[in-house]
């Protein structure tokens, strides 16, 4: 693994000091300023004038397209070749790459290359499932695995850098972003924000098969209040510090190269301008050696946040506060000279925000190889190891949620399938797809169709509100099975996709109730970007089936499980509320001082039960495990739980077992339970296996109230089980 000491050796710090004292300041500037390729030179209008038509609804997003598709492209080589721009975003093509590389590195004065970025969020070309799916999986192997394959196909097209991976914690489904990162918990999100920097990064950046990866958006970006995209963050830095700061620490120590500040302000304070982030909690705290980026016009925003007085104030604000790169909006490119002649900004604030860019294109070997082999891409893209890979993958995030006995399906029974998303490829590819097509998915109705089975399908119900009742009753009349793809479509989650209602959009309820009425036996496949308040789908169904968007492999992903060929596996790494109005929805919430009961003066809302639709750690199996024996020894490192775990059905499965703990009386009120361990065993029917999990004794200290990190001494209570309500399996004292 990649340590942060690494990006700043003693040889690559004189090959940077060297550079630094050759280079003008309009070249420094340029290698903290990153744009993307621009259309432009349309015909008889502006792409600006365009977009304003656009955004002021005189013309449809299709229109747009269209229109801006008759633009050619601006790479801007000359802007390369002054050396007054050092990183692009969205720029990839093999070949288009290497003739950007070869106008940096032999047509510029210093010959300095390019980074080369893109948000490869859960693959480039073969596109996996939405990484909130992925982390049902509870598989850092496979988040490893995955994020390995994105990384060597976003190699293969010229790309060095990748915006991911996402490791902010989301409580609050009405979020959509919660759709890219790897749910509520601090200790999984954690786990996967290495695996994942380990997967993009691998043991070197120098090998070609390696990106850059960036952990974003610092910090706390999943607390945008209501689940409101890009909203105040307002919170105690003792829940920063216990709650959203640790997958970013671990992505640190897991040796990521970049971090991306976060378009939010936190208490008021724009992340993109905050030192204490930066400079304090980032490099002297951590020990952070990289590169840090702003996101895309996030300087530019500051401005709205109302903390800067111009937009010259605002490069000033960020460049000082540790902001190295300025992604998009220029301000660091149209004033730092200008705030370096008149004495804001001092030359050892540009050169500190050089170094750290440049010590990641020497950590990257771009000096050494800034070329890409033209002839790999149609090697790896999209290739068998790679879809088989996705299939795994897609295969361990489906979570079944409900099952009366109805799965698994037999494939000589009448099956009928409906739902607008049934087969709808291009739906599978999930928010931030990369450069993945609908063409490249395997919908449902084709998975159908690979496996071999007859059914008989039309869409019934539209996302947006159509429904045929008739058509429906007509297609589902002889059947014995009723298949139901419903969801939300995959623009209604992501970047700037929140939603206040997180029920099934349209007239999808209605539909499954119908089916319910007319006495057919209903298997539900969801297909959605975050948890959703479903209660009366779930009420409707013999089965519900948690299937997220699952990338090119859904369809086969999906019909392995409904059929039996893999037994499902996945735990939910969010939880599902009753009713939008719960939100936001955690389990590991502080028990109050009138923990939720029946009794009224409790704290509860009195039109919603006590529990949520499903709890985190939730997910059923077509077998079913039992837990025995368990005993939990205090040791000097912390705890270690040991659980007998046996397979009692007759289907071979995987079981995720989750070690929880409680601390029963702290200076502070502490959660209920919280996620500290856990395990994955595969057990054969009737096979028994036991497991040791270790609590890590650091991982019992908290933040008191003058934010020290502390332990106290005394009792913790342990729940070992199957899911987040795990019973109470024991107490210990730790000294
Ligand atoms: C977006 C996102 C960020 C992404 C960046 C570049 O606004 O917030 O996650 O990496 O811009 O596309």
């Amino acid at each position: 693994m990649i340590s942060q000491k690494q990006y700043c050796n003693e040889e690559v710090s004189r090959k940077i000091d060297e550079l630094l004292s050759q280079m003008t300041v309009d070249e420094k500037i340029g290698q903290l300023h990153q744009l993307g390729p621009s259309p432009v030179g349309g015909f008889e209008i502006s792409l600006d004038e365009l977009k304003k038509m656009l955004d002021a609804g005189a013309i449809t997003q299709k229109e747009y397209e269209q229109s801006a598709r008759g633009f050619k492209v601006d790479e801007r080589e000359d802007e390369v070749r002054a050396g007054t721009i050092g990183s692009f975003l969205g720029l990839y093509g093999a070949e288009k790459c290497n003739r950007m590389q070869k106008v940096a590195v032999e047509e510029s004065r210093l010959g300095i290359p390019l980074l080369l970025g893109f948000d490869v969020i859960h693959g480039l070309r073969t596109v996996f499932p939405i990484p909130l799916a992925e982390s049902c999986s509870w598989d850092m192997e496979m988040a490893e695995k995955t994020a390995a394959v994105a990384a060597k196909e976003s190699a293969a097209v010229g790309l060095n850098w990748t915006f991911a991976p996402m490791v902010d914690i989301a409580r609050d489904a009405r979020w959509g972003r919660i759709a890219e990162g790897a749910g509520e918990d601090t200790y999984l999100g954690s786990r996967f924000a290495e695996a994942r920097v380990k997967g993009f990064q691998g043991e070197s950046l120098a090998d070609p098969e390696n990106i850059a990866a960036c952990a974003k958006h610092f910090v706390a970006y999943g607390a945008a209040i209501g689940g409101r995209d890009y909203n105040t963050v307002d919170m105690s830095l003792q829940t920063l510090y216990e709650t959203y700061l640790p997958p970013f620490k671990a992505a640190t120590d897991a040796g990521v190269a970049t971090f991306m500040g976060a378009f939010n302000d936190l208490n008021g304070v724009p992340c993109s301008t905050n030192p204490f982030l930066y400079k304090t909690i980032l490099r002297k705290d951590w020990g952070f050696n990289g590169m840090v980026v702003s996101d895309s016009m996030a300087l530019q925003n500051c401005l709205d946040h109302a903390t800067v007085a111009d937009r010259a104030d605002v490069a000033r604000q960020a460049l000082q506060a540790g902001m190295d790169m300025d992604m998009h909006s220029t301000c660091y490119h149209d004033f730092l000279k200008e705030l370096l002649e008149n004495g804001q900004i001092s030359m050892e604030d540009i050169d500190t925000a050089v170094t750290n860019v440049l010590r990641i294109k020497f950590a990257l070997g771009l000096f050494e190889n800034p070329y890409t082999d033209e002839f790999l891409a149609d090697k790896v893209i999209l290739c068998d190891e790679h879809r088989a890979l996705a299939r795994e993958s897609a295969k361990k995030s489906i979570v079944l949620l409900k099952n009366n006995g109805v799965l698994p399906l037999k494939k000589d029974v009448k099956i009928a399938v409906v739902g607008a998303l049934a087969d709808n490829a291009e739906e599978m590819l999930g928010t931030w797809e990369g450069i993945g097509r609908g063409e490249d998915c395997i919908s449902v109705t084709a998975g159908l169709q690979n496996a071999g089975v007859q059914f008989k399908f039309a869409p019934c119900c539209s996302l947006d509100g159509a429904f045929d009742e008739a058509e429906l009753s007509a297609t589902i009349k002889d059947a014995d099975i009723v298949i139901a793809c419903v969801g939300e479509s995959k623009e209604d989650s992501g970047e700037a996709s929140a939603r206040c209602d997180i029920t099934l959009p349209g007239r999808q309820d209605e539909m499954l109730a119908a089916i319910r009425a007319q006495g057919k036996k209903l298997v539900t496949v969801l297909f959605n970007g975050r948890p959703l308040a479903i209660p009366e789908a779930v009420e409707n169904s013999d089965a519900v089936v948690e299937a997220w968007h699952l990338g090119v492999e859904a369809g086969n992903a999906v019909c392995d499980v409904l059929f039996g060929d893999y037994n499902p596996s996945a735990r939910l790494t969010t939880t599902f509320p009753n009713h939008s109005g719960e939100c936001p929805t955690y389990y590991n919430h502080l028990p109050t001082g009138k923990p939720a009961a029946e009794m009224k003066y409790t704290s509860k809302y009195i039109d919603a039960p006590l529990v949520p639709l499903f709890p985190f750690g939730y997910g059923l199996s077509y077998t079913e495990y039992a837990y025995s024996g368990l005993s939990a020894n205090v040791t000097e490192n912390g705890i270690d739980v040991t659980v007998t775990v046996k397979n009692v059905g007759a289907v071979d499965g995987e079981e995720t077992v989750q070690v929880y703990v409680h601390d029963v009386l702290a200076s502070r009120s502490r959660p209920v339970r919280e996620l500290k361990a856990f395990g994955k065993v595969f057990l054969k029917a009737g096979e028994e296996k036991q497991i040791t999990l270790s609590v890590a004794r650091k991982d019992l200290e908290f933040y008191d109230m003058q934010l020290n990190r502390i332990f106290e001494a005394g009792d913790f209570e342990i729940f070992v089980g199957h899911d987040g309500t795990a019973p109470l399996s024991g107490e210990v004292a730790v000294e």
